[in-house]
Parts: C-alpha cells; structure tokens; sequence
C-alpha cells in the first residue's frame, strides 16, 4: 500500500511517499480502508520526536517505532480481528490508530473506534477524533461545564478550541472565544456568543470573569489565567502553544498547576486527553444533534501531507486540517 514514511525524527522533509506492507491487525483489530486522515499537534510530536521525553515514553529512542504517521482516521472497515465483536467488514468507521492513518490501509484498536456519524463525509469525521475527544474531556469531565456558567476559550479557533466552544454551548454555557482577528468570524459562527481579539485586548487583565476558562494556546502564566476566573472558578490547561515543545513540551504549567490549585479556591487542572470509543458516541451524538460540525481548515492530499504538517505547525489554523486518501502518494 501506498503511506507517508519515516526512518527518522525531523521535520516534514523527512517524510516520503512509499510503498509499504498493509499493516497486520490483531484479534481486537480492524483493518481500515482510509478515506480521510487529519492533523494534529501530536503527529509533528511523533515526527520530530520533540519533546525529546517521549521518546523514553516508548515511541523510539533513534527512530520512530511506527514509522508511518497520522492518528486520526475516517474509513471503512476492510477486515477484522478474532474478537472484533463491535464491527463488521463495509462498516464506516472513524476514531484513531496505531499504525498510521496517512497511508491507504490502517490498523485500529475496535475500543477506538465507532460508526462513522451519519451525515459527515470522511474528511469532516477524520476531523473529529483527537481534538474532539480532548475538548469533550476538557469540556465535560474536567470543567464539568453546566448550563449557565461562563466559559473562555483560548484559541478558539484551533482544532481543539473550535470543538470546545461548540461542546460548552451544547451543555449550555455563554462562549466567549479568544482568537486573532481574522478568525473572529469563524469562532461566532461556530457559537461563540462573544469574541475578543488577543492582538488588541488582554482577555485576562481587568476584565470579566468566567468560571471556566479552557486554554489551548499561547502559553499565557498561570497568574494571568487565574485572574481571568471566578474565585471558585476552573482553569483547564490543554495546550502549552507550538514553539514550548523543544524539550518538555511546555508542561511547566501542567505540572504547576495541579501543585498551586491545593493552596487556592481555583480548581486548576491539566487535560491528559484519552481515546475512547465511549468519548468517539458522545461526539456522535452531538454531531448528529446538529450541536457540533467539525470546521475544516484545509484539505491536502495524501502525498502533500508534509505540508498539511508544515501548514498546522504553522500556528494559525481555523478549524482542522486534513489529509484525504484520494491524492497519490
Ligand atoms: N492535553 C492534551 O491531551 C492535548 C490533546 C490535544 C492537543 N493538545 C495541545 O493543545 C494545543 C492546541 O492544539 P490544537 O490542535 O488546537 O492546535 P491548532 O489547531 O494548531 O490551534 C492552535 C490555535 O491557537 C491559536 N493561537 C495562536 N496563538 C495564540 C495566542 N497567543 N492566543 C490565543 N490563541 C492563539 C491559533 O489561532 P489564531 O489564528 O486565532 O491565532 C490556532 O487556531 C497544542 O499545544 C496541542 O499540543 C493537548
């Protein structure tokens, strides 16, 4: 089959077309046909292997152990493993993979994946999983967003913040987005009941005061978030922004944040996203109520997923990128 490969860490040059073996699945697995793959700040992790601790996390210490990349999958059902109970061969899938989705055929775990939500195409459902699941969780399980309660999101108009600001409004809450002015238009189409524009105003100074805000950009301190908060407010940490990533991943602030929240009435909490087939429903079911749309930023063809890479690592994306299977490798 046809996949984006690499034999080492480094930047997207270091990825190439090539022909590869079909990856084998195990009795829990489904081999998936690829019909759309998608891009997240994860897949440039993997690629250059920065922060340089997760390679001690088991994903190679010289080289990449999968050498092909891409998590994120939307597809349909090629074959299935022994004890795959949950699908059968035809079936639209979408959810995450090991293997690599930027390829033709990828292998996945049958508890990270679901049916493909009815009225999405491939490219909209491979937008969903990774930045879905992660602002569901931040949203839902650590925010614990309830009807009526004000929520900020920092970098509205991302792949996670773009699915975080429709999330809260689903549960209830008044949205205000936080994005450059370009994207303004983006975040209140998506929701959002209001916008503010980082450039021009400093959301976090003198102004309002929310019980949740959840950040995914720019790596703003912690004292500067938490003045943003009610006194008994939440403060859920998703991302540290592109350029903190070198050795740490700019987790200074996850690993703070858990310390300083026994000492204050603010709950600060970061968000260790999971992939789970029973997170992959409940955005189904959101989708499919019409709550949530994923919002496409761009879509490249397989064999140009190096710049779709180049493209989010950017900074600046308005929605999800995407990566098709229908272009060549
Ligand atoms: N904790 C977890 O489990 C988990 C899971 C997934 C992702 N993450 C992390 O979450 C972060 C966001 O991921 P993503 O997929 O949403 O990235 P993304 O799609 O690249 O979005 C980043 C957004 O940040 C905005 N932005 C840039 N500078 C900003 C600033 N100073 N203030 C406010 N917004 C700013 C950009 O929009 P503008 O054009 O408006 O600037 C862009 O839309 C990354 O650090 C990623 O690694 C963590």
């Amino acid at each position: 089959m046809k996949a984006i490969v690499q034999d080492a860490y480094g930047p997207a040059d270091v990825l190439e077309p090539r022909d590869v073996d079909r990856p084998s699945i195990g009795d829990e697995e489904v081999l998936v046909e690829v019909r759309a793959a998608a891009v997240d700040p994860g897949v440039w992790v993997l690629m250059t292997g920065r922060p340089y601790l997760m390679r001690l996390a088991g994903f190679g210490v010289r080289r990449p152990k999968v050498p092909v990349r891409g998590r994120d999958v939307a597809g349909v059902v090629a074959a299935v493993g022994a004890r795959v109970t949950r699908f059968r061969p035809g079936q639209e899938v979408y959810g995450t993979c090991e293997s690599g989705s930027y390829a033709e055929f990828a292998g996945a775990r049958q508890s990270r994946l679901a049916p493909k939500p009815t009225g999405l195409t491939f490219e909209q459902a491979a937008a969903v999983p990774v930045s879905g699941m992660t602002a569901l969780q931040a949203v839902r399980d650590v925010a614990r967003v309830r009807p009526g309660q004000r929520v900020l999101v920092i970098g509205a108009a991302g792949g996670v913040g773009s699915f975080a600001v429709q999330i809260a409004k689903a549960y209830g809450a008044g949205v205000t987005g936080v994005c450059s002015a370009a994207k303004a238009g983006l975040v209140r189409s998506l929701g959002a009941d209001d916008v503010v524009d980082y450039a021009r105003e400093e959301i976090d100074r003198d102004g309002p005061r929310y019980d949740v805000v959840v950040d995914t950009a720019g790596n703003r301190p912690l004292s500067l978030l938490r003045r943003a908060l009610t006194p008994r407010g939440t403060l859920v940490i998703v991302g540290g922004g592109h350029t903190a990533y070198r050795f740490t991943g700019g987790m200074g602030r996850t690993f703070r944040a858990p310390l300083l929240s026994m000492f204050v009435g603010q709950r600060l909490r970061p968000v260790m996203s999971r992939e789970r087939s029973e997170h992959l429903e409940e955005l189904t079911r959101l989708v499919e109520s019409g709550a949530v749309t994923p919002a496409i930023d761009r879509v490249y063809p397989l064999a140009d997923a190096p710049d779709a890479i180049r493209h989010l690592m950017g900074g600046h994306p308005g929605g999800k990128v995407v990566v098709t299977a229908s272009g060549t490798a």
